[in-house]
């Protein structure tokens, strides 16, 4: 009998990656939950019943459920049904942005879901991983603390004790989160106690711009995936502060995947990884613009809004080095450039469709 897997928020960027990867590659059955609760939250450019019906159609032993995280009950009564061997837990309100708007919808999504799913975990399923989707965003804007170098295209920090990037020991307390960073930092905290305090065997991967060909970018989240979209249907991008130049952390949905099958395979307790692309994966907004400009030949239309967003980073990328050390396995294997060329062509074909 195949092996079974819950993966929450099946239908956005990566929950879906992860049903596809631990199909295909790993032949788990798949029970994703999701409500398509994206379309409430960025209206219907940010719907993803696409993707479920994608996920319905080509993922052999895939079960979908329409199922809201913030329902505790149905929580419980799902993963006591289930008792699933693994648990990846992408179910999200992602945008720092909108949070301001709708704080209790934000709050009870990213921290009293999750502990709707860790609970109903401890009680069904002990000794299943569960991979926990975080955000660099519970390091708030301490980031921009850091000397920084600027170049002609991007800032880079000056202070040589993040020449390989920001690592786990970075403080989350005393800066600016956001609301969505404090929802976040509160499910973060949350899913390692119960690694610390119940030793299940669970972590939280602190993700910097996830992306691929799959996602539904928006402007208030996603960012190379919207900036192509713009790119290709000519639409005004626009850019945020820091002359463009501030510094993104990107790395494609199937690395995170892997990372995550890594992880299941051999879990820790209460762990904390910085899953980004690292500095080889990492652009500023201005470097993105070119590499896009080049894969679809059209020039991107921009503006500048001389006010940058709140709590954004001026410059971040991921020190890989624990992750590595870990999960020697594992490493990042789609470039930037090949990453933003998938996009390209995934808006191409959706479009066309
Ligand atoms: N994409 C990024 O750049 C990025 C960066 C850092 C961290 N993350 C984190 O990774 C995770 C996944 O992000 P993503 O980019 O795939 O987001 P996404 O919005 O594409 O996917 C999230 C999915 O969860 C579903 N969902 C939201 N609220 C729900 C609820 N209450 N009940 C059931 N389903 C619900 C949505 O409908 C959506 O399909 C999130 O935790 C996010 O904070 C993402």
């Amino acid at each position: 009998m195949s092996k079974t897997l819950l993966v929450t928020g099946s239908s956005g960027l990566i929950g879906s990656e992860v049903c596809s990867y631990f199909s295909h590659e790993l032949g788990y059955a798949v029970h994703g939950v999701d409500n398509n609760q994206r379309a409430v939250f960025f209206g219907p450019q940010g719907d993803t019943r696409w993707n479920q019906r994608r996920l319905q159609s080509t993922l052999k032993g895939f079960t979908h459920h329409e199922l809201d995280i913030r329902d505790r009950a149905g929580v419980l009564a799902l993963v006591r049904e289930i008792r699933p061997e693994a648990i990846v837990h992408t179910a999200a309100q992602p945008s720092h942005d909108r949070a301001a708007a709708i704080p209790f919808d934000d709050f009870d999504t990213n921290a009293v879901g999750t502990l709707n799913l860790l609970e109903a975990a401890r009680q069904a399923c002990p000794e299943s991983p569960f991979v926990n989707m975080s955000t660099n965003k519970v390091y708030g804007d301490a980031p921009n603390g850091i000397a920084l170098r600027e170049f002609e295209t991007r800032w880079d920090f000056a202070d040589p004790a993040y020449e390989h990037g920001i690592p786990e020991t970075f403080s989350i307390d005393q800066s600016k989160h956001s609301l969505f960073g404090a929802s976040k930092v509160a499910a973060d905290v949350m899913v390692q106690e119960y690694g610390r305090y119940f030793g299940m065997p669970t972590c939280c991967l602190r993700g910097g711009c996830l992306t691929g060909p799959n996602h539904s970018g928006v402007e208030l989240h996603g960012f190379l995936s919207y900036l192509v979209k713009c790119n290709l249907e000519g639409r005004e991008y626009r850019v945020f502060g820091y002359k463009g130049k501030q510094v993104r952390d990107n790395i494609h949905a199937q690395d995170v995947a892997r990372f995550m099958a890594a992880f299941i395979q051999a879990p820790r307790r209460g762990e904390v990884y910085n899953l980004g692309g690292g500095k080889q994966n990492s652009c500023s907004v201005l470097e993105a613009f070119a590499i896009a400009e080049r894969f679809t030949g059209r020039r991107q239309v921009h503006t500048y809004v001389d006010q940058n967003r709140i709590g954004d980073h001026i410059c971040y990328y991921s020190d890989l080095r624990k992750m590595r050390a870990h999960y020697p396995n594992w490493d990042i294997r789609v470039s930037l450039e090949e990453t933003i060329r998938q996009i390209v062509e995934a808006w191409r074909t959706r479009e066309d469709s």
